[in-house]
This record gives structure tokens, sequence and C-alpha cells, in this order.
């Protein structure tokens, strides 16, 4: 019997409107403008005013079933990737089902932080691949202004907000879809990125609020040293291991939390920089979202086309790690 396939068959995207400029952040804390270029390679972000992760999700959502001609009844599962949750529970799947009005489906949240949408694909293909669903609904969003210290200039310049969404459908032509996927994690990795606030940890309280428990901590550097090599490392391997060479790939789609990662990880691909989706110039990371975002801002711009060899990577708290290899199917 044929493998059954999961292709994605529709994107959408949406982004707040409020822009911030790295000479904004200038006002807030002890950086400037050259130094976030030149060791990120971001020059704004957008800020969600109001509303919560959902409501970012919602209008990307809104996008993608218009692009695809369905209703939202028609989802038969939605996974949602994030890490800035709107509560702890209800999943925040759940919340989405309800404000689009996806009466047919069922969801539950990932948390894998920067990795979580290619966690999420990873797990969607599967559904679709057992048979059992047809219509698989794939969110990466995050409120990241939510967790930020804007006091804090090692984290307030890297973070954004976006939602980004694709669909998953049984594919109607089997060399079309969801080739391969590879995941990694590294529990070890834990105390480098985190919020310790919030949890069963360290359940809110004045104390936890009085140590800015509930905001993001990064070590940069200790992060960066694993990141170039796991991102790089995990997009080598899915190359190989689908005996592909950098000149055989259209698009690699990283995560985008810095463009010395990206940058890396495309030359150990052997990748000209000219087929590698990058916006954290305008976004900055928004963690689950930045992966869906470039995928629907290529795909509304015409650049993303049937049978092109796509090769999504990301790297992020955790540790969480890995890589999927789509060939393009509409
Ligand atoms: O997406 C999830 C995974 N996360 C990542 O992949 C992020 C990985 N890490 C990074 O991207 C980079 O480590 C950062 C962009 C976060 C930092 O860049 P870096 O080149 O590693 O800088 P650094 O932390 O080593 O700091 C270098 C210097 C320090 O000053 P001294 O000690 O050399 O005097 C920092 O205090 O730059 C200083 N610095 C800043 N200066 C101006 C740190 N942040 C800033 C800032 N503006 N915002």
């Amino acid at each position: 019997m044929n493998k059954l396939r999961a292709a994605i068959t529709a994107v959408g995207h949406y982004v707040p409107e409020k822009v911030v400029t790295n000479f904004d952040l200038e006002k807030l804390v002890d950086t400037n403008d050259e130094w976030i270029r030149t060791r990120t390679g971001i020059r704004e972000r957008r800020v969600a005013e109001s509303g919560a992760t959902s409501d970012l999700a919602v209008p990307a959502v809104q996008n993608l079933l218009k692009n695809r001609g369905i209703g939202a009844e028609q989802i038969d599962v939605i996974i949602f990737a994030t890490v800035t949750p709107d509560m702890f529970f209800p999943a925040t799947a759940c919340v989405l089902q309800e404000k689009i009005g996806a009466k047919n489906a069922w969801g539950f949240d990932i948390s894998a932080a920067c990795s979580g949408f290619v966690y999420a694909i990873s797990v969607g293909t599967q559904l679709i691949e057992t048979g059992a669903y047809k219509k698989v609904l794939v969110v990466g969003a995050d409120k990241m202004s939510s967790i930020m210290d804007y006091t804090d200039r090692n984290t307030a310049i890297l973070f954004g907000d976006a939602a980004g969404a694709v669909l998953l459908e049984p594919s109607t032509e089997e060399t079309l879809g969801v080739i391969d996927h590879k995941l990694y994690s590294d529990g070890t990795g834990g105390q480098y990125l985190y919020m310790k606030g919030g949890g069963s940890l360290n359940p809110p309280s004045h104390e936890t609020i009085d140590q800015k428990m509930h905001y993001l901590v990064q070590d940069g550097k200790a992060v960066f040293k694993v990141a170039v090599m796991g991102m790089a490392d995990v997009s080598a391997e899915i190359l190989e291991r689908n005996k592909l060479t950098g000149a055989d790939v259209d698009w690699l789609v990283p995560h985008q939390a810095n463009l010395r990662i990206i940058d890396a990880t495309a030359n150990r691909m052997g990748l000209d920089k000219s087929k590698v989706m990058i916006n954290i110039d305008k976004y900055g990371n928004t963690t689950a979202a930045t992966i869906p975002l470039c995928l629907s801002e290529w795909w509304h711009a015409g650049k993303v086309k049937k049978g092109q060899n796509i090769i999504l990577a990301s790297f992020g708290a955790g540790y969480t790690w890995g890589a999927v290899y789509v060939k393009w199917a509409y």
C-alpha cells in the first residue's frame, strides 16, 4: 500500500501593527541600533498593544482558511505551539477553537519554545499519516512582549509578537508533502533559557514578582554556541538522510533568532543566501511563529512553488531542535 503523506495545503500569518525599532529601544535600555543590527540582524519588531496570543492567531488562521476556501468547522485537529499561552489552561488551542468556530475539532498545545512549530508539524504529519484525520491546523504564535523585561538589554531587543499557521491534509500526490522530520531535545540546556516564575516550582507570589521571575531569562552566549551547532547539524543530517545536497534545496526556512546562526546553518548546508528565508530584520525572534511567518510571507509573495524542496530548521529553549523536509504541494 502506498504511504499516506501529509501536505501543507494552506498558509496564513498575522503581525500586530505597532512597530518598535532599535531606536525606540535605545530610549528604554542602554543599547544602540548598530549593536543590535550587527549582533543579531534585527532592525525592528512588532508588539501587540492588547489581546493575548490567541488573538494573534485568529487573523492568521482566518487568512489561511480564506486561502484554502474552507470553513473553520472543517478542521479536525488544532495543534497550537506557544510558550506564551493565553493561560496555563485551558489550552490556547481550545481558546482558538472557540474564537474561530472550529466546532468539530479537538486540540492541544505544544510547549517546545522556538522549536514548537517544527515539533507541531512533526506531530500533525503523523496524525495525517495514520489516516485518522484529514485537516490538521498547525499554529505557531507567541506574544513574547508579555514575558519581556524591558529593562534587560540582553533580552528586550531580541523578541517580537506574531502568529503563523499551516494546514496539513493528506497529499494528493505521493511524492509531495512532508517527506521527513527529525527532532531532538536536551534538558541539560534548560538552565540557559527559561522563565522560572508562575508554574508549580515558583507559584506567583509577591516574591516571584519582586524577583522578576515572570520574565524570560537567557544566557545568550551559552545558547548561541549550541544553537549554531544544533541547527547546522540537524539541517545537514536531514539533507544527508534524504540524499540531498545544498544544490537540491530551494528554500531553507530557519528559526529567526540571530542572523549569524542562520548564516552558519546556510554555510554548513552549502546553500546560497538567496535561498534562505530571512525576515528577522522586520520581526525579531517571534519564537514559535518565525517559521510559519516566513512560509506565509514568501508564499503570499509568490516565491514558494509546487515541487520545491524546503527545509525547516529550528533551535530553542529546552534545549529543543529539529528539521523538517517538505516537498511543497501546491
Ligand atoms: O531563539 C531561541 C534560542 N536563542 C538563540 O538562539 C539566541 C542565541 N544567542 C544570541 O543570539 C546572542 O548571544 C545574543 C544576540 C543574545 C548576544 O550576542 P553576543 O554576541 O553573544 O553578545 P554577548 O552576550 O557576548 O555580549 C557582548 C557584549 C557584552 O559587553 P562586554 O561584557 O563585552 O562589555 C554585553 O554586555 O555586548 C553587551 N551587550 C549589549 N550591548 C548593547 C549585550 N546586550 C547588549 C545590547 N546592546 N542590547
